[in-house]
């Protein structure tokens, strides 16, 4: 099969509109009813060449094509919507290690806990998935400049493909509020940084009228193509994994893009019949960010309430009024999902545990490990289940936090956090006795 014998289209996900729209529209929601858009497929795929598709998808491996080196692209029969891939702007993302994780699996009294590592992206982040997507949607569309909002690492990777597609970047980011780590791979990447005066929800409110008004090409996750992109987190798992689903994929949930582009991935496998069952997907918040949570356990679905002053140190997930939240809650329906909420000692904890297994992440992927903790204390999941952490982003994204809980100076708004795991560094006059007896040698 080839993308020729597919076709793709945009598809409105509100299920009173559902209009179609061609790929090459230029729009971000629906132009009829202001819904969110999906990028849909007739697949023209039937049970008899599953098994060669996968065979396919195993042979790329070994090929020498920047294409078939993609951890994105190699699945493109998967997401098959660019009628030339030849054209693909691609640094080799995803193709990121499964790690089984046994101190973070005792800490959360699992029986067994595997983390699909994403920091290890070329940019250190998951975004380097949906961004080859959505940067070569933006070079198909002859656009030349392309823009974000973001809490950092959205922005690092667009600016990265941005340079490599020689296109014109610009960012907006709430001042003061990124860590170091994502802000300097942006002006490293030569994109346009804008410091907004306000927080995440303002840059992405103000970028998204820009964007509507003027030539930029947005490419935050309301874009569906970059969810196209990142639906390769769970393909590459599924293959990892032997197409065998696990019980569980536990995701840090901000803007929400990620849980629903992994939730289309795994409900289009398992309509294509490349999986047998649909796991069941976690989204976590972290507490003071959690409008989402708020959403999941209200009576009434229907009616999302953003926060308006959303707070917490892990800045990556700081959102209040998340654009996806109608396609995450769709893939927490189809999943039989559940969202829960975390404090932040607990994500600072976590954090520092799953750096104990010798992996390390950034904050909001700790996230991940404190939700799955309380779920399995409250028997949501059972200790014999087997689960998956996605880790959405490098430990060194964030150097400033993970000194901080070492050192015992994390505070959020003047209140201190204290970390069961801190690993304060010990100071000694340079005399090797003193140290000896320093370390007990
Ligand atoms: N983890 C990390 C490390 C992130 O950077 C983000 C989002 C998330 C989790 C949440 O994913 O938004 O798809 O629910 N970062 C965005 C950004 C908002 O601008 O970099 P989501």
């Amino acid at each position: 099969m080839t993308a020729a014998h597919t076709a793709a289209y945009l598809q409105c996900i509100e299920g009173s509109c559902r209009a179609r729209y061609d790929v090459d529209g230029k729009f971000y929601t629906c132009p009829r009813c202001g819904g969110l858009l999906d990028v849909a497929y007739e697949f023209g795929l039937d049970d008899r060449n599953i098994d060669s598709v996968k065979a396919m998808f195993a042979e790329r491996k070994s090929s020498s094509l920047p294409i078939d080196r993609s951890g994105v692209w190699r699945f493109r029969e998967l997401l098959p919507f660019v009628s030339d891939t030849t054209k693909a702007v691609t640094l080799a993302e995803g193709n990121t290690a499964l790690y089984d994780a046994p101190r973070s699996a005792d800490y959360a009294r699992l029986a067994r806990l595997t983390l699909k590592h994403q920091g290890l992206n070329p940019t250190g982040s998951f975004k380097d998935n949906g961004m080859t997507t959505g940067v070569t949607q933006a070079v198909a569309l002859g656009a030349s400049t392309v823009a974000c909002a973001s809490t950092g690492n959205t922005s690092a990777s667009m600016a990265a493909y941005a340079a490599r597609a020689g296109m014109r970047a610009v960012v907006f980011i709430p001042a003061g509020q990124i860590a170091y780590g994502k802000l300097s791979q942006s002006l490293e990447y030569g994109a346009t940084v804008v410091e907004i005066e306000g927080n995440f929800d303002d840059a992405m409110r103000i970028v998204r009228e820009l964007a509507d008004e003027t030539d930029l090409y947005l490419l935050n996750s309301i874009n569906p193509f970059r969810l196209e992109g990142q639906k390769a987190i769970a393909i590459e798992m599924m293959e990892q994994l032997d197409w065998k689903p696990p019980d569980w994929v536990v995701v840090p949930g901000g803007n929400l893009g990620n849980s629903s582009a992994i939730g289309k991935a795994f409900k289009e496998m398992f309509d294509l019949g490349f999986i047998d069952r649909m796991p069941r997907i976690a989204i976590i918040q972290a507490e003071g960010s959690a409008p989402f949570y708020d959403l999941y356990s209200s009576g009434d679905r229907t009616v999302f309430r953003p926060v308006s002053k959303p707070a917490t140190l892990a800045t990556a997930i700081k959102i209040g009024n998340p654009v996806s939240w109608k396609k995450a809650l769709r893939a927490i329906e189809w999943s039989r999902g559940v969202v829960e909420k975390v404090s932040e000692s607990e994500i600072g904890d976590a954090k520092a545990v799953i750096g104990r297994d010798g992996i390390g992440c950034e904050p909001a992927s700790a996230a991940t490990l404190a939700g799955i903790k309380r779920l399995v204390e409250a028997g949501t999941i059972g200790e014999q289940e087997w689960v998956i952490a996605i880790l959405t982003g490098n430990l060194l994204k964030d150097p400033d936090y993970t000194m901080n809980y070492h050192s015992g100076r994390l505070a959020l708004d003047g209140h201190a956090i204290t970390g069961r795991f801190a690993n304060k560094p010990l100071r000694a006059a340079a005399d090797k006795d003193t140290i000896r007896r320093l370390l007990e040698l």
